[in-house]
């Protein structure tokens, strides 16, 4: 077997340039804890970005998956249908209460997906001039070219230009600027009802509420970004229950597999049927394995467990940071976000404190340069919230003296 650093050189040789990446090599987990190459173990508050929900080697994900790979079919195309994607669109239905799926690959995808079915809307409902859509300053959508030009922070566009025409900004939870920006050549706006890669901001009940009637009256989709604060990661399946705000599409990606790829948009009955077949597709969109992951992580959130943990660990978790903000009040200037994705502001820049973190075998990320996240799986333990916090406090301590 190849060593830790034999493995980075030829990685670093061969693969493109494009990650940041740390200098140690992962090769398993259990829990809420994983290896690297050289036998040491972290506790792992980053979850692959929010990705790993059921946490590592999960026995349920396992059968799952296993059965799947014994069946010896793990891919057929969408010229066929297969059993995990219909039960896995069954699911997604239910719990949101939106009508239909279409399976992708990822979140950047997934909002592809929402892009296009949106100008698809506008062009039938409103005519071929209603290509308008709105975002959101400092949203992350995605590194395809419809997400970045619908991502509001600009240091993504740079480099990239042209990017697609007709996608303009409004403020985050300022019903005013959405206000000023819709009009009948609108054919919607999409946010996340909790930014992530923006620094964890959490939208006002009364914004979504003011966009939804917005949208009604310019008769745009309503569409939320919920590939990082959605399935199960804020308490409830959906992001959107938390204030009863009905989007008409939805798209996931992240938590959704549990750590298998897949992305998914959700919509209403009305919205959906702007596709029909030809319009959009994806060979591997509703693939076996990755439906089966999904049908696992659902189920969880049918019988309601996974949430209810996000919820309860979260208040914990509040709880931890209320009292670090007390010890440390000049460095956390502001504690924000819900469940299981919180994140702090800092008056300094957050890197030098995760390093050390990683070197006390804590793994946690940042969002921007000032902001620690924290997104653990959602089967994360009490025992474990306490821990990261502690190591926290200690890291912290070590810089300031
Ligand atoms: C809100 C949101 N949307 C979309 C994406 C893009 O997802 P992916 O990296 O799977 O394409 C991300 C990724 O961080 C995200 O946080």
């Amino acid at each position: 077997m190849k060593t830790n650093d034999e493995l980075l050189s030829i990685g670093k040789a061969h693969m493109m340039n494009t990650y940041a990446q740390l200098p140690i090599v992962l090769t398993g987990g259990s829990g809420s804890r994983v290896q690297d190459i050289n036998g040491n173990t972290y506790l792992d508050f980053v979850a692959g970005i929010a990705v790993n929900a059921l946490g590592y080697g999960n026995d349920t994900l396992k059968a799952a998956l296993k059965a799947v790979i014994d069946s010896g079919l793990t891919h057929c195309s969408n010229l066929y249908w297969n059993e995990h994607a219909v039960t896995a669109a069954a699911l997604l239905a239910d719990l949101s209460g939106l009508d239909r799926v279409f399976f992708c690959n990822s979140g950047a995808e997934a909002n592809e997906a929402a892009l296009k079915l949106a100008r698809k809307y506008g062009f039938l409902h409103k005519g071929p001039d209603a290509t308008k859509i709105i975002s959101m300053k400092q949203s992350f959508h995605g590194r395809t070219y419809a997400a970045i030009t619908a991502t509001g922070q600009p240091k993504y566009h740079k480099g990239f230009l042209p990017l697609m025409p007709d996608i303009e900004f409004a403020e985050f939870n300022n019903s005013a600027s959405v206000a000023a920006l819709i009009d009948d050549k609108t054919c919607a706006v999409i946010l996340e009802p909790i930014q992530g890669e923006g620094g964890i901001h959490q939208a006002d009940p009364q914004f979504l509420k003011d966009v939804r009637e917005l949208c009604d009256t310019f008769d745009a989709l309503l569409i939320f970004d919920e590939v990082q604060c959605g399935m199960g990661r804020c308490g409830k399946p959906f992001a959107f229950q938390i204030t009863g705000v009905i989007p008409d599409a939805v798209t996931l990606a992240k938590g959704l597999g549990a750590g298998i790829p897949i992305g998914a948009l959700l919509a209403s009955e009305k919205a959906a049927s702007a596709f029909t077949p030809g319009d959009h597709a994806s060979t591997f969109g509703g693939n076996l394995l990755s439906t089966a992951a999904a049908s696992v992580v659902l189920t969880s959130l049918k019988e309601g467990t996974l949430q209810a943990n996000a919820a309860e660990r979260g208040e914990q978790l509040t709880a931890g940071l209320g009292e670090l903000q007390q010890v440390f009040p000049e460095l956390i200037i502001d504690i924000r976000g819900i469940g299981l994705m919180q994140g702090i502001e800092l008056s300094e820049p957050a890197a030098p404190i995760i390093a050390l973190c990683l070197k006390k075998g804590l793994l946690l990320v940042s969002a921007g340069t000032h902001i620690i996240r924290f997104v653990p799986p959602l089967t994360v333990t009490a025992d474990e919230i306490s821990e990261m916090l502690s190591i926290l406090k200690s890291a912290i301590s070590e810089l300031n003296a």
